[in-house]
């Protein structure tokens, strides 16, 4: 185990902040894990995974773990579903793209998001119509305090929207190791329901879409409208879109006939914040090097040189100008490191 001293964090999130990690070690067995939490002589750790969920507003005074464990792993199949066990260090899309080789279905939607497959139960990510909690079956997790492996079931995790068992109860105990799915190798569940991508099929002219092709028109919407880390530092959405009653919605909706809107149950619907932002006339407004995405409202950025601090401010100007006009508080979906 080698710990590297005074890291510069800039390629290990994807928003770009140039934060550094007093500690600096790389994880890559379950073994270097149990190890590096029993160092005693760094008292403080900090884990991090793929760096695409977080917003990091200081240096890291503590043991940074960079959990890079890699491996995949058939459990067991029958002709129509695979149960496929991952771990946590391996980049998400890279194994929906491995999937879609093996023509294993139920990923396809959430083709091209950022970040490492172990943290993606942690907010139970989504896109298209489609979350992890779909194909989920369970994962392993490091219970920090001991060292112990414990296995959760889709019910121990508590899975919502954006939302899990590890964001509540669970928060800081735990590290997932290894995340398992339960996948279908035919009869495939095509999930085309979102508008996007029937118009993305339908301009290619594809009328039995295969999962290949879902996953390339999720791949084509994404690029459109969503920022590639690699050129514009970002974090996705930054905030989560709004669950109203049922009774807060409809005198929303008398308001503002125009806006979207998805049905949540039957008495909550989920209003898009990136149009509440791009209504308040954020949309490509740019304040020094922070700025809000001009393609997606809901995606703050930094073009080059922003801190932590500044996208923070921007984020609270945005929070309550949204306030103030529709009178809904939005609330950050990033995890906001302070
Ligand atoms: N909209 C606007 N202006 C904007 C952005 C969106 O009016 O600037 C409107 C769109 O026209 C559309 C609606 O809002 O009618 C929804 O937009 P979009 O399909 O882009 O999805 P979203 O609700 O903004 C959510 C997820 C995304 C995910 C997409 C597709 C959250 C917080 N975000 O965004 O996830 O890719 O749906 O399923 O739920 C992420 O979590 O990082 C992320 C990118």
């Amino acid at each position: 185990m080698r710990i590297e001293k005074n890291i510069s964090l800039k390629k290990h999130n994807t928003f770009g902040i140039d934060a550094k990690a007093k500690f600096f070690c790389e994880i890559t067995s379950i073994n270097e894990l149990k190890n590096a939490l029993r160092r005693n002589d760094y008292p403080d750790k900090f884990i991090l995974s793929g760096g695409s969920n977080m917003l990091i507003t200081k240096d890291i005074e503590a043991l940074v773990l960079y959990i890079n464990i890699k491996g995949k792993e058939i459990l067991e199949e029958d002709d129509d579903h695979v149960y496929f066990k991952i771990m946590a260090g391996e980049v998400w899309h890279d194994m929906v793209l491995w999937c879609l080789d093996h023509d294993f279905g139920g990923l396809e939607n959430m083709s091209l998001i950022p970040g490492y497959t172990g943290t993606a139960p942690i907010q139970n990510i989504g896109a298209y119509g489609v979350e992890l909690k779909d194909s989920f079956v369970s994962c392993e997790a490091m219970n920090i305090a001991d060292q112990s492996i414990r296995s959760f079931s889709k019910d121990d995790c508590n899975f919502g929207y954006r939302d899990s068992y590890f964001k509540n109860e669970g928060k800081g105990k735990y590290i997932i190791t290894s995340v398992t799915f339960k996948l279908t190798k035919r009869n495939h569940k095509l999930n085309t329901s979102y508008g996007a991508i029937e118009d993305e099929l339908e301009r290619k002219g594809i009328k039995s879409p295969t999962i290949k092709d879902i996953s390339n028109a999720v791949v084509a919407i994404r690029q459109s409208k969503l920022p590639d880390p690699k050129e514009l530092g970002n974090g996705g959405s930054f905030f989560k879109n709004p669950v109203l009653s049922k009774s807060e919605f409809d005198l929303f909706r008398a308001k503002y006939p125009e806006a979207k809107y998805f049905k949540v149950s039957d008495d909550e619907l989920k209003i898009p914040a990136g149009w509440l932002i791009e209504e308040c006339g954020f949309k490509g407004k740019r304040f020094g090097d922070a700025g809000v995405h001009k393609d997606q409202a809901l995606v703050l950025v930094n073009y080059g040189n922003a801190t932590g601090a500044e996208i923070i401010d921007l984020a609270q100007k945005i929070i309550e100008i949204v306030f103030n006009t529709f009178g809904i508080k939005i609330a950050p979906e990033v995890n906001i490191i302070k």
